[in-house]
Protein backbone atom coordinates (compact mmCIF):
# COMPACT_ATOMS: atom_id res chain seq x y z
CA UNK A 1 0.00 0.00 0.00
CA UNK A 2 1.18 3.46 -0.56
CA UNK A 3 -0.09 6.77 0.83
CA UNK A 4 -0.86 8.40 -2.01
CA UNK A 5 -2.96 5.55 -3.71
CA UNK A 6 -5.16 5.01 -0.63
CA UNK A 7 -5.82 8.60 -0.22
CA UNK A 8 -8.41 8.52 -3.17
CA UNK A 9 -8.47 4.44 -2.60
CA UNK A 10 -10.97 4.47 -0.29
CA UNK A 11 -13.10 7.42 -1.53
CA UNK A 12 -14.63 4.45 -4.02
CA UNK A 13 -16.05 2.33 -1.04
CA UNK A 14 -17.69 4.54 1.01
CA UNK A 15 -20.57 7.02 -0.15
CA UNK A 16 -20.30 10.28 -1.10
CA UNK A 17 -21.28 13.08 1.69
CA UNK A 18 -19.52 13.78 4.81
CA UNK A 19 -19.31 12.00 7.60
CA UNK A 20 -21.16 13.16 11.05
CA UNK A 21 -19.31 15.49 13.77
CA UNK A 22 -18.34 12.56 15.84
CA UNK A 23 -20.40 13.72 19.41
CA UNK A 24 -22.21 12.62 22.45
CA UNK A 25 -24.77 13.77 24.56
CA UNK A 26 -22.71 12.71 27.86
CA UNK A 27 -20.92 9.55 28.90
CA UNK A 28 -22.74 6.54 28.98
CA UNK A 29 -20.81 3.17 29.69
CA UNK A 30 -23.74 0.65 28.72
CA UNK A 31 -23.44 2.53 25.24
CA UNK A 32 -19.65 2.08 25.01
CA UNK A 33 -19.86 -1.20 25.91
CA UNK A 34 -22.33 -1.67 22.95
CA UNK A 35 -20.03 0.05 20.42
CA UNK A 36 -17.50 -2.12 21.79
CA UNK A 37 -19.18 -5.42 20.31
CA UNK A 38 -19.34 -3.50 16.86
CA UNK A 39 -15.81 -2.06 17.21
CA UNK A 40 -13.88 -5.37 18.25
CA UNK A 41 -16.90 -8.00 18.66
CA UNK A 42 -17.02 -11.49 16.60
CA UNK A 43 -19.11 -9.30 14.18
CA UNK A 44 -16.74 -6.24 14.04
CA UNK A 45 -15.03 -3.55 12.31
CA UNK A 46 -11.90 -5.09 13.46
CA UNK A 47 -13.13 -8.48 12.18
CA UNK A 48 -13.70 -6.92 8.62
CA UNK A 49 -10.56 -5.07 8.53
CA UNK A 50 -8.52 -8.63 9.28
CA UNK A 51 -10.90 -10.86 7.14
CA UNK A 52 -10.12 -7.66 3.86
CA UNK A 53 -7.31 -7.60 4.78
CA UNK A 54 -6.03 -10.98 4.55
CA UNK A 55 -8.48 -11.50 1.51
CA UNK A 56 -6.80 -8.43 -0.24
CA UNK A 57 -2.75 -10.61 0.31
CA UNK A 58 -4.44 -13.53 -1.21
CA UNK A 59 -6.01 -12.02 -4.23
CA UNK A 60 -3.39 -9.56 -4.94
CA UNK A 61 -1.28 -12.00 -7.23
CA UNK A 62 -3.73 -13.54 -9.34
CA UNK A 63 -7.26 -11.45 -8.88
CA UNK A 64 -5.52 -7.30 -9.17
CA UNK A 65 -9.32 -6.21 -9.35
CA UNK A 66 -10.51 -7.79 -6.35
CA UNK A 67 -7.55 -6.94 -4.16
CA UNK A 68 -7.72 -3.70 -4.71
CA UNK A 69 -11.67 -4.15 -3.97
CA UNK A 70 -10.50 -5.97 -0.36
CA UNK A 71 -8.28 -3.01 0.18
CA UNK A 72 -10.35 -0.04 -0.92
CA UNK A 73 -13.09 -1.48 1.83
CA UNK A 74 -10.69 -2.44 4.51
CA UNK A 75 -9.63 1.48 4.37
CA UNK A 76 -13.55 2.32 4.66
CA UNK A 77 -13.37 -0.32 7.88
CA UNK A 78 -10.64 1.20 9.66
CA UNK A 79 -12.35 4.89 9.16
CA UNK A 80 -15.46 3.17 10.50
CA UNK A 81 -12.83 1.59 13.62
CA UNK A 82 -11.27 4.79 14.24
CA UNK A 83 -15.17 7.01 14.66
CA UNK A 84 -15.83 4.18 16.80
CA UNK A 85 -12.98 4.33 18.55
CA UNK A 86 -13.40 8.25 19.34
CA UNK A 87 -17.40 7.38 20.14
CA UNK A 88 -16.02 5.03 22.53
CA UNK A 89 -13.74 7.42 24.53
CA UNK A 90 -16.07 10.22 24.75
CA UNK A 91 -18.59 7.85 26.26
CA UNK A 92 -15.93 7.12 28.94
CA UNK A 93 -14.74 3.45 27.76
CA UNK A 94 -11.71 2.50 26.82
CA UNK A 95 -11.20 1.24 22.69
CA UNK A 96 -9.36 -1.96 23.69
CA UNK A 97 -10.10 -4.85 21.04
CA UNK A 98 -12.44 -6.93 23.47
CA UNK A 99 -15.51 -6.87 24.34
CA UNK A 100 -17.34 -7.32 28.19
CA UNK A 101 -19.64 -10.59 28.45
CA UNK A 102 -21.22 -11.31 31.71
CA UNK A 103 -18.29 -9.01 33.37
CA UNK A 104 -15.96 -10.71 31.66
CA UNK A 105 -13.29 -9.29 29.12
CA UNK A 106 -13.40 -11.07 25.92
CA UNK A 107 -10.46 -10.13 23.93
CA UNK A 108 -10.15 -10.01 19.82
CA UNK A 109 -8.91 -13.03 18.28
CA UNK A 110 -8.45 -13.90 14.72
CA UNK A 111 -10.19 -16.68 14.72
CA UNK A 112 -13.13 -14.70 14.13
CA UNK A 113 -11.86 -13.84 10.70
CA UNK A 114 -13.21 -16.24 7.68
CA UNK A 115 -9.50 -16.91 6.41
CA UNK A 116 -11.62 -18.92 3.32
CA UNK A 117 -10.32 -21.11 0.18
CA UNK A 118 -11.32 -19.36 -2.94
CA UNK A 119 -12.77 -16.62 -4.63
CA UNK A 120 -15.95 -17.22 -4.14
CA UNK A 121 -16.36 -18.50 -0.61
CA UNK A 122 -14.71 -15.43 0.43
CA UNK A 123 -16.81 -12.96 -1.31
CA UNK A 124 -19.74 -15.04 -0.17
CA UNK A 125 -18.55 -14.68 3.30
CA UNK A 126 -17.77 -10.95 3.13
CA UNK A 127 -21.51 -9.98 2.25
CA UNK A 128 -22.68 -12.30 4.80
CA UNK A 129 -20.46 -10.08 6.96
CA UNK A 130 -21.62 -6.93 5.73
CA UNK A 131 -25.08 -8.14 6.46
CA UNK A 132 -24.59 -8.77 10.17
CA UNK A 133 -22.69 -5.92 10.80
CA UNK A 134 -25.87 -3.71 9.72
CA UNK A 135 -28.41 -6.03 11.46
CA UNK A 136 -26.47 -5.59 14.63
CA UNK A 137 -25.57 -2.04 14.03
CA UNK A 138 -29.45 -1.33 13.78
CA UNK A 139 -30.06 -3.28 16.98
CA UNK A 140 -27.61 -1.02 18.59
CA UNK A 141 -28.94 1.72 16.88
CA UNK A 142 -32.65 0.78 18.96
CA UNK A 143 -30.74 0.62 22.00
CA UNK A 144 -28.75 3.57 22.12
CA UNK A 145 -31.27 6.84 22.57
CA UNK A 146 -27.94 9.74 21.41
CA UNK A 147 -28.54 11.15 18.56
CA UNK A 148 -25.21 11.83 17.54
CA UNK A 149 -24.33 8.37 18.11
CA UNK A 150 -27.71 6.94 15.87
CA UNK A 151 -26.43 9.67 12.88
CA UNK A 152 -23.26 7.97 13.21
CA UNK A 153 -24.53 4.50 12.87
CA UNK A 154 -26.72 5.33 10.12
CA UNK A 155 -23.82 6.88 8.06
CA UNK A 156 -21.97 3.44 8.99
CA UNK A 157 -25.20 1.49 7.91
CA UNK A 158 -25.10 3.37 4.19
CA UNK A 159 -21.57 2.63 3.80
CA UNK A 160 -21.98 -1.31 4.77
CA UNK A 161 -25.06 -1.56 2.58
CA UNK A 162 -22.67 -0.25 -0.18
CA UNK A 163 -19.90 -2.86 0.03
CA UNK A 164 -22.81 -5.14 0.20
CA UNK A 165 -23.48 -3.60 -3.42
CA UNK A 166 -20.10 -3.90 -4.60
CA UNK A 167 -19.31 -7.17 -3.54
CA UNK A 168 -22.68 -8.57 -4.95
CA UNK A 169 -21.20 -7.17 -8.28
CA UNK A 170 -18.00 -9.02 -8.00
CA UNK A 171 -19.79 -12.52 -6.79
CA UNK A 172 -22.03 -12.14 -10.04
CA UNK A 173 -19.14 -11.56 -12.02
CA UNK A 174 -16.85 -14.28 -10.81
CA UNK A 175 -19.48 -16.67 -9.54
CA UNK A 176 -22.13 -16.97 -11.89
CA UNK A 177 -23.84 -20.21 -10.83
FE1 LIG B 1 -17.62 -0.90 8.71
FE1 LIG C 1 -18.33 -2.78 5.28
Amino acid sequence: MNDKKNDTLWLKCSTPGPYPEIKVVRPNLFYAQLLMEDYAGVVSELSAIGQYVYHYITFEEKHKELAELEECISLVEMHHLEMLAQVIRMLGGNPQYKVVKNNQDVYWNSSYIYYGQEICDRLASDIEGEKAAITQYQQHYKLIADPYIQRLLERIIQDETYHIQLLTQALQKHCPY
